[in-house]
């Protein structure tokens, strides 16, 4: 008897040469069927015999900062002694992550590129404008700023920063100690779509060797326009740089984040994704870009959340504890400042382990699916039937 799927991969690797594609399994050859139901301890098969390079999919990963974070500081030795500053030359010190797979694309998803990024003192990088959205989570406790569209920016640990599409931006580190942030942007996407440039030629000229622009807001601008929940000012366009519909708040302060957590931890919370606080277009409470929405939230010692899925692709990062997120059948442990990504219609659930509370920074290419009709989510009741979460 022969056994039909191995002969028909065998023939297939065969016929590779001539750059033919023997259909081997149903709809998608190659890829993992991740859309069929495969229960809960299943995320989806990988595809065996000859797969196609053209069809890699992101998998579940995480990054452990014990062993990335050695590298930032070997950036930073190299700067220090060397005769040009890597900064100089790669324009960032910078590693970024690249998904186990995606045959080492710079991406972590799709849509989706991330960076770890060191700044030192004296570190800028020189304004400039682009396509892609981008973000900063800050991780170290202070130091650093961004300056966007005329406003500096402070960082803070737990601050996110945005730089939306349009937006003039430069960075830099102007204290005694260095800085360390993620950077996420949708660069993958854009580059798909053709649409990613840049331009460094500030109008107006920039200031000193730095090459940064001037600041022309008072401090802490954003905050003032629209720091106060549920008070928008009705005297200014909406606005800023040259993208649509992107947030015109650019700076989200973790010291808030966390007490708006915290002032939420007794109530019940959604049951898949626990005390979840989402980022948002103060003048639209839609997401801050387009393309990504960013999420904080805060599990309790020993919450375990339900198993749940979604047709996006997800980023988080953790700020604070540790724990546990299953994902498609997959334990990923994770402490302060881990990163990892749970894949497009994965199943998964976060359990904090800790003693303490534990909080999240989740982006997520959700809006993006919304807009273009192809959002759906899952969760998993109690007696183990699927609910549909999107009406
Ligand atoms: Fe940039």
């Amino acid at each position: 008897m022969v056994d039909a799927r191995e002969a028909m991969e065998r023939l297939n690797a065969e016929a590779g040469g001539l750059h033919i594609w023997l259909r081997t399994q149903a709809n998608a050859p190659a890829q993992r069927p991740w859309f069929r139901e495969t229960g809960l301890t299943v995320g989806g098969e990988l595809a065996t015999g000859r797969v196609g390079t053209a069809q890699l999919k992101p998998v579940p990963h995480r990054w452990r900062w014990t062993e990335i974070a050695p590298y930032l500081d070997k950036i930073a030795e190299i700067a220090h002694g060397a005769d040009v500053s890597p900064i100089e030359f790669a324009e960032r010190q910078q590693f970024l992550l690249t998904n186990p797979g995606l045959g080492g694309r710079l991406q972590v998803t799709s849509t989706m590129r991330c960076a770890v990024s060191i700044y030192n003192p004296g570190d800028v990088a020189p304004v400039h404008i682009h396509t892609p959205n981008a973000s900063r989570t800050i991780l170290s406790d202070e130091g650093g700023y961004t300056t966007i569209e005329g406003e500096r920016c402070e960082a803070a640990r737990g601050d996110l920063i945005l730089t939306p599409n349009g937006t003039w931006h430069d960075h830099g580190n102007d204290g005694s100690k260095p800085v360390v942030w993620i950077d996420v942007l949708d660069f993958p996407l854009m580059e798909f779509l053709d649409c990613v440039w840049l331009d460094e030629a500030y109008p107006g000229g920039t200031q000193g060797n730095s090459r940064a622009q001037p600041v022309s807001l008072p401090g802490s601008y954003s905050h003032k326009l629209y720091g106060q929940g549920g008070l928008v000012p009705s005297f200014v366009a909406h606005r800023r740089g040259f993208g649509r519909d992107t947030s015109p708040l650019f700076h989200y302060r973790g010291a808030e984040v966390r007490e708006a957590l915290a002032g939420l931890r007794q109530e019940e919370g959604d049951p898949y994704d626990a005390i979840a606080l989402r980022f948002v277009n103060p003048a639209t409470g839609a997401s801050v870009f387009p393309t990504l929405d960013y999420r904080a939230q805060l599990l309790r010692p020993g919450e375990a959340t339900r198993f749940k899925r979604e047709t996006a692709s997800t980023l988080y990062v953790a700020i604070e504890g540790q724990g546990v997120t299953e994902i498609a059948g997959r334990r990923l442990d994770w402490q302060t400042n881990d990163i990892f990504i749970v894949p497009s219609f994965a199943w998964r659930r976060h359990i904090n382990q800790g003693e303490a509370d534990a909080v999240l920074y989740a982006v997520s290419d959700a809006p993006l699916m919304e807009k273009i009709g192809q959002y759906r989510a899952q969760g998993r009741l109690p007696d183990d039937t699927v609910a549909e979460l999107v009406p």
